[in-house]
């Protein structure tokens, strides 16, 4: 790993904003939020920035074929204005038409907070699910469920661990000799817990989306890596135009795949298994497909991009029925953080740093007040070179949370850059839509009370 490579701990408290270099550095695919069907203000405003595979997503949508979105929680402390934009983005998919599956990482704040189940079920309730329900997420289509209590979950982590090793963890997660294996059980624990709705018990396979704040992403990068080699075919884009299918062999299939324990192969069950690939090709359609046991490839020439998302369904589906797990890797997006009121880093065990949603209006009042500003030192000062709006706590918390009217934020940002609207004057704004949102939230809160249970699985209440 180069000196000045970025490592990414999702339990740090550093965080990296430099976000075009997180992109580039762990092969994100910058996301065009404006072009989103229903775009929220966070696709609009560009702070859900990236993405990993999300076309799959959508174009599930497109098609009214289902698509899952799983998310999870950490259940330490309280629920804080930046928890509230994931749960955006839940209800936003949801809107799509996914299915909704939330994580209560019990185990995982168990482990690495110290905090024990029967706390971790009761913060979870009070604390997260309840503003759910205020958010507006629907518990009709959510389903949320304990580490704890969803012993397929550990089991998938478990499993898939056989596939990685502590050399891969050291460079996904800076791990070194001194780790907590704490640390170590948690990341395959979320491995299980992105995967398992898949599962033909949990809604089958289907495309998955997790979005994340990007501190998540090592784990998105673990599962994804993990579920590509279960994988039983390979697909790739030949360099000739259309899609190349291979076998990929392993323990795990190598019986069903033909390979002898001496190292011969038995040619009949290779050319069953080609058989297979080629019906469940022809299945979507095609008819060029050009099979060859001997090279140990099929090719289907006239297969574009866009294509290769009904065939891999198609080979995951025929891995299951020859005994695979036939797993789908993970979609994800990724979001900006909003700063910390203080400008430093928002986190729940520094009140001063964030709203949190249970707050009342005085304090919030309070903290807004002395939140970091981007207006200059004297009223002279500003008026003449202009604050910045970018630094500037009260417009960015507008911009991320309370201020849903995009024109009227821009003349905010406007009339501050040129220095006509004054600090205290944002800041004044700012006190208005947040009491507006807050009261809003309590009001919902209130009248959602009775739905909290109705957000848990069976396996869960
Ligand atoms: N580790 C996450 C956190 O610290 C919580 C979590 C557990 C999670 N499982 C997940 C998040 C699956 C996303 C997807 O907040």
């Amino acid at each position: 790993m180069g000196e000045d490579e970025l490592v990414m701990d999702p339990w740090g408290s550093a965080q990296s904003t430099d976000y075009d270099r997180i992109i580039t550095q762990f092969g994100l695919t910058p996301l065009n939020g404006a072009q989103m069907p229903n775009a929220t203000k966070l696709h609009r405003r560009g702070i859900v920035f990236a993405h990993r595979d999300v076309d799959q997503i959508l174009e599930a949508h497109r098609t009214a074929q289902p698509f899952g979105v799983l998310t999870g929680l950490m259940p330490s402390g309280q629920m804080h204005l930046g928890h509230s934009m994931v749960i955006e983005q839940a209800k936003w998919f949801q809107g799509l038409g996914g299915d909704v599956t939330i994580a209560v990482a019990d185990l995982e704040s168990q482990a690495t907070r110290g905090v024990s189940l029967e706390k971790g079920r009761s913060i979870a309730l009070q604390e997260y699910l309840s503003h759910y329900a205020a958010l507006g997420l629907d518990p009709e289509k959510t389903n949320v469920y304990f580490q704890s209590t969803r012993p397929v979950v550990q089991r998938l982590g478990f499993q898939l661990g056989k596939r990685t090793n502590l050399n891969e963890f050291e460079a996904i997660y800076g791990f070194t000799g001194e780790t907590n294996l704490a640390h170590v059980q948690a990341p395959l624990v979320q491995v299980g817990d992105i995967l398992h709705p898949q599962l033909d018990a949990y809604g089958g396979l289907r495309p998955v989306v997790v979005p994340v704040g990007v501190d998540q992403d090592p784990h998105l990068r673990l599962t994804r890596g993990l579920a590509s080699k279960t994988n039983w075919f390979n697909l790739k884009e030949s360099a000739s135009g259309g899609v190349m299918i291979s076998l990929s062999i392993h323990d795990e299939n190598a019986t069903v795949f033909g390979q002898l324990p001496n190292g011969r192969v038995d040619q009949e069950k290779v050319t069953s298994v080609f058989d297979k690939v080629v019906d469940a090709v022809a299945s979507l359609g095609f008819s060029d497909i050009m099979s060859s046991p001997k090279q140990g490839h099929v090719r289907v020439p006239s297969a574009t991009r866009r294509d290769t998302h009904g065939i891999r369904t198609a080979l995951l589906h025929l891995e299951r029925s020859l005994g695979g797990m036939g797993l789908l890797a993970p979609s994800s997006t990724y979001h900006h953080f909003a700063v910390g009121m203080t400008g430093d880093k928002m986190s729940s065990s520094q009140p001063k740093t964030t709203l949190f949603l249970r707050d009342d209006l005085a304090t919030v009042e309070k903290k807004i007040k002395r939140a970091f500003s981007g207006g200059q030192s004297t009223v002279e000062e500003h008026r003449r070179l202009g604050g910045n709006p970018d630094v500037d706590v009260a417009y960015q918390y507008m911009m991320y949370f309370f201020e849903e009217d995009d024109a009227f934020l821009a003349e905010l940002n406007a009339s501050f850059r040129s220095g006509a609207l004054l600090a205290g004057e944002m800041k004044q704004h700012c006190i208005e839509a947040a009491t507006r949102w807050m009261s809003e939230l309590q009001e919902k809160r209130d009248e959602t009370a009775h739905l909290v249970d109705t957000f848990l699985a069976e396996d869960s209440r």
